[in-house]
């Protein structure tokens, strides 16, 4: 009997790596059960205070991860600093004055470092605290696979061509997320993240000045913040992504794109006669299938991995490698 329980352990044991190798990658979401306990509890109080100081933090993080995750995968690359000899993500185009969150994401490590010295990569807290943003903001929450480890370098160049524009067509925009893996509905999914948060003039300009589908009160509420003479070049002034509840995570940005009502061109893109179209409208009307789709779907996007070759390490500080 005993006999036969070991030999059954061992060949769970022996099984396991290949079955995670099956489901693409070494990620486990026991990965700290026993190194780091209480990991997901400190991960979570800590992005609470963020959150409860500043609602939009929520949206920054879970932007953060996703700007992490398309450039070689979710390895913490985009925290790394600039230093005289290197050159990384953090001012690259579509981050360079615009992802913030970079202190919380510190902070939370350092938190956890006091409990579990060396062991916690960046990259996996990334992962928790988006997770916990948007369950924090109403969103629904998922199971974390765990296990993702840091780079040692990282790429401006890949980061400014990995990462979509809000300029970006419905083809562009399948063909950038099909590049990671990732499904039409996957993006569909994903883009409802923008039911949180706020943009920059600069980034919807064109779309509330130039777009002929969009809402014209939308667009004239939007131009009074955002004027014509301030061109696309350099006006920062703020609006809200979802135009009715951008510190709650729901799927009122569905509802936008059907009334026309998408802030950057990208958004309006999923509802414009296109494939996505009768997508937007399940979701819009579900909020479950919203809810379901959307964890499945960062759940595949927190499995990109950097290149197997990559070199990798658990940084001490994630604005810098060891
Ligand atoms: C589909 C292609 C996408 C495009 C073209 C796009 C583009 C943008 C742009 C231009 C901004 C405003 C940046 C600024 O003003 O500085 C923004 C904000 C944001 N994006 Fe996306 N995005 C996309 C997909 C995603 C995905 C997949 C996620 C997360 C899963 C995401 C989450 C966010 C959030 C939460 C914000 C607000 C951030 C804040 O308030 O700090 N976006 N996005
Ligand atoms: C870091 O990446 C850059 C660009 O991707 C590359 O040119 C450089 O050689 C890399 N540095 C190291 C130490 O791997
Ligand atoms: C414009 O938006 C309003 C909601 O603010 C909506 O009632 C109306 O139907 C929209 N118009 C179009 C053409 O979608």
């Amino acid at each position: 009997m005993a006999a036969a329980v070991r030999c059954f352990l061992m060949v769970a044991v022996g099984l396991a790596p290949l079955l995670a190798g099956a489901a693409g990658g070494k990620l486990s979401t026991r990965f700290y059960d026993s190194k780091c306990p209480s990991l997901q509890s400190v991960v979570r109080s800590a992005t609470a205070q963020a959150v409860a100081a500043e609602p939009r933090m929520g949206a920054s993080i879970l932007r953060l991860f996703f700007h992490d995750c398309f450039v070689n995968g979710c390895d913490a690359s985009i925290l790394l600093d600039d230093t005289a000899s290197f050159t990384g993500e953090k001012n690259a185009g579509p981050n360079a004055n615009s992802v913030r969150g970079y202190d919380v994401i510190d902070a939370i490590k350092a938190q956890v470092e006091a409990s579990c010295s060396g062991v916690v990569s960046c990259a996996d807290i990334v992962a928790l605290a988006a997770r916990d943003s948007v369950n924090l903001l109403g969103g629904p929450t998922w199971t974390v696979q765990l296990g993702r480890r840091d780079a040692l370098n990282a790429s401006q160049s890949a980061a400014n061509s990995n990462l979509p524009g809000p300029g970006s067509s419905l083809a562009t925009l399948i063909t950038m997320f099909g590049n990671k893996g990732l499904s039409p509905r996957d993006m569909t999914a994903l883009s409802g993240a923008h039911t949180i948060g706020h943009a920059r003039c600069t980034t919807f300009h064109d779309r509330i000045y130039n777009d002929a589908n969009i809402n014209a009160s939308f667009a004239a509420l939007r131009q009074q913040t955002c004027p014509q003479s301030s061109g696309t070049g350099g006006d920062a002034t703020l609006a809200p992504i979802d135009v009715s509840t951008p510190t709650w995570f729901d799927t009122t940005y569905f509802e936008n794109l059907a009334n026309k009502q998408g802030l950057f061109h990208s958004d309006q893109e999923l509802y414009n006669g296109g494939s996505q179209d009768v997508l937007v409208r399940v979701y819009m009307r579900n909020p479950d299938i919203f809810a379901l789709d959307f964890a499945k779907a960062m759940g595949k996007m927190g499995s990109l991995m950097p290149s197997a070759d990559t070199p990798t390490e658990i940084r001490l500080d994630c604005k810098k490698i060891n």
